[in-house]
């Protein structure tokens, strides 16, 4: 079989390197890959938005089956392309993706169907959004662009003064374009964050392993947020009885909500959910694997990835087994002295032992490979290194191990992925 994955940062690393342990694979191609991702995949240089050029390509090569990973070519329809020219895809449908692609509509969504998640008001001009914050008068509020902003749109404000700032930035300054013609404000929450990734053929649900996100750059939850710094699965907040609980109010509904808009979501859907006193809460949904919780997720995946991936397509995802192993996953993203903010790049990366160490993985984000074959740091977070063991603290030394092994200039990483589990 010849696999097409869309996308180029660690999550994508990630699922070539769990679709490439299926036999049947002969070749997978990345659009457009990354500089470790090369050295598992062909890369291809097609950006991931560009729908017309991943159809194209999929046409010459007789692509078997694509999975498509970002969330802006699946907002955009990639999917739907792609299978309209006749290839089979993982990955919801544009309507679908709208639960990503659209704060408002998946908000709606919620309200309709009695799904637990904040309270919220939308709105459309920034005159009517700060009236409504002044004569709120509770702080933090939360505001949040209605559509993708690489994300960076939602704003917790503390106070006035942050919270008009942030409504002008996104509705008058148009930070994150056409994302900003309406805002959600919706209540503060507060509570033990879990990501719970799931595959979903529509009908049938299948949660993965939990996990746990770190999307502040800095120690102790300090500093701005980041696409994620590092991830542990299994989250030990993650209780049986938390999954049973939101397996009854947040997935099936969820699911069964899709369905009946006439929007059935087909792919993996990812619930960002926050334990509070009240039970859990619905923060966001993702159309997609999550960054870098994909790579603690999929480590642990017993089942054959393109296995599962084709029974989802197919709409018999209860005919599959899908198991998980009992162990734990560690991700310490290694990244670039700047990032979230400005940074420079171009660096080349020492891996020193870390590349050979047992249990240890290590997924490219942003590298590529210069004119010798040497890898090069090419984006903010540059590297992703898992780690899996028996239990979590086993996990995270060795995760830690790997990463001291590791050097670029101005590498930067946080110290405590994993450190509130104990
Ligand atoms: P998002 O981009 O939707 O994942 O939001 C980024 C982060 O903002 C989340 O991971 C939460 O930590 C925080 N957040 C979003 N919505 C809320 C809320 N209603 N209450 C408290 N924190 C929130
Ligand atoms: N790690 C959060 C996300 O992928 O959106």
């Amino acid at each position: 079989m010849k696999l097409m994955v869309v996308g180029g940062g660690g999550r994508e690393h990630a699922i070539i390197k769990s679709l490439k342990k299926n036999r049947d694979v002969s070749e997978i191609y990345a659009l457009p890959g990354n500089g470790g991702i090369a050295k598992d995949a062909t890369c291809v240089p097609i950006a991931a938005k560009d729908i017309e050029g991943m159809v194209r390509f999929a046409k010459e090569q007789n692509i078997n089956f694509a999975v498509v990973a970002p969330d802006d070519p699946l907002v955009l329809g990639a999917v739907d392309a792609l299978e309209a020219a006749g290839v089979p895809c993982f990955g919801p449908s544009r309507a679908a993706a709208a639960i990503e692609g659209s704060k408002v509509f998946s908000k709606r969504l919620m309200e309709q169907y009695h799904i637990p998640t904040a309270k919220y008001q939308v709105f459309t001009r920034a005159e009517d959004a700060i009236a409504y914050l002044k004569a709120e008068n509770t702080y933090p509020a939360v505001i949040k662009a209605d559509g993708l902003a690489l994300g960076k749109g939602v704003i917790i404000a503390e106070t006035e003064e942050e919270a008009t700032a942030g409504v002008h930035q996104i509705m008058t300054e148009r930070a994150f374009g056409d994302s900003g013609n309406q805002v959600v404000i919706e209540e503060f929450l507060t509570g033990p964050e879990v990501s719970v990734l799931s595959f979903t053929d529509g009908e049938t649900i299948v949660p993965m392993v939990s996990s746990m996100d770190h999307k502040r750059a800095l120690d102790g939850d300090k500093g701005l947020n980041t696409g994620g710094m590092g991830t542990v699965a299994p989250n030990p907040f993650y209780t049986e009885d938390v999954a049973k609980e939101c397996m009854e109010t947040i997935f099936l509904p969820t699911i069964k909500a899709m369905a009946k808009e006439g929007r059935p979501f087909k792919g993996c859907l990812y619930f960002g959910l926050m334990l509070t006193q009240k039970g859990p809460r619905v923060i966001e949904y993702n159309c997609r694997f999550g960054d870098p919780e994909t790579q603690v997720v999929l480590p642990l995946l017993e089942t054959d990835l393109l296995t599962i991936m084709q029974a989802v397509h197919d709409g018999r995802l209860d005919e599959v087994d899908v198991k998980f192993s009992p162990g734990a996953a560690c991700c310490v993203v290694a990244a670039s002295g700047g990032y979230p903010k400005s940074y420079q790049s171009g660096y080349p990366i020492s891996f020193g032992k870390a590349e050979e160490m047992e249990n240890v993985t290590i997924f490219h984000a942003g590298t590529k490979t210069g004119a010798s074959g040497e890898i090069l740091t090419s984006g903010g977070r540059v590297l992703g290194v898992t780690a899996t063991g028996e239990t979590l603290e086993m996990a995270r030394a060795k995760a830690y191990n790997a990463v001291k092994e590791i050097s670029f200039t101005d590498m930067f990483y946080r110290n405590d992925i994993g450190a509130r589990c104990k």
